[in-house]
């Protein structure tokens, strides 16, 4: 499939119809003032955003090792966007947060981002997630050079950063980011294994 195919332009508009679904359920609940969102709105805005931020991350880690095993070099094209919803999702996870759970007060976030460990790795992901979206064009990979595959192999760290904040928030219940822990692992774990495998 090239880029110039009909089917890849139809694929490239379906993954971002598809992309926006979680974002058009929250409009539509919101708009239609709906039971959709449950008894709490605003908690389950933030738990969908967050959510969502990180499926699309996995997803984007995830598409090396599915081209390395099923040869299906076209879903590569796709990286740059799937890391674009995952930080759309994130900046509407925080934006929730400090709107509905702060108002506003940036002093607060500043003071929970401190307190707070699972803040402060939140945080920690977010200014590393806004440099690799601040630097994803081609124009500023080529004038970076060498220097931006460095910068976004932080990409791996950004996961693990989210999936322990997810983890320590989570209190008890920790069945469900149990379940995204094993996502990582498995697809950190495979480029460990092809890394190995290559450089014998
Ligand atoms: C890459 C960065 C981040 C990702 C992927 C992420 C993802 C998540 C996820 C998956 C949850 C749990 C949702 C659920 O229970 O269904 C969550 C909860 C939460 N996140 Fe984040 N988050 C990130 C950064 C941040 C930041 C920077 C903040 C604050 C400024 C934040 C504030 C919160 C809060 C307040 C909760 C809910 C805690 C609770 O219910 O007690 N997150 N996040």
């Amino acid at each position: 499939m090239k880029p110039t195919d009909l089917s890849y332009k139809l694929l490239k508009v379906a993954t971002h119809l598809l992309s926006f679904i979680p974002f058009g359920y929250v409009v539509f609940a919101i708009v239609t003032q709906s039971r959709l969102l449950g008894a709490d709105p605003q908690e389950k805005v933030l738990h969908l955003m967050g959510l969502w931020s990180l499926i699309f991350l996995l997803t984007t880690l995830s598409l090396t090792p599915i081209n390395r095993i099923f040869k299906l070099p076209i879903i590569i094209r796709f990286r740059r966007a799937f890391g674009l919803y995952s930080a759309f999702y994130l900046l509407l996870h925080i934006t929730t947060f400090f709107v509905f759970y702060l108002e506003l007060a940036f002093a607060q976030l500043l003071e929970e981002t401190i307190e707070r460990p699972y803040i402060t790795l939140g945080m920690m992901a977010t200014i590393l997630m806004i440099a690799l979206s601040v630097t994803s064009t081609k124009a500023i990979q080529r004038k970076m050079g060498t220097k931006w595959r460095k910068l976004h192999q932080s990409v791996y760290f950004i996961g693990g950063l989210a999936i322990a904040h997810f983890i320590w928030q989570s209190k008890s219940d920790l069945n469900e980011p149990f379940w995204y822990l094993i996502w990582l692992i498995v697809v950190l774990g495979y480029r460990l294994f092809y890394k190995l495998r290559t450089s014998n």
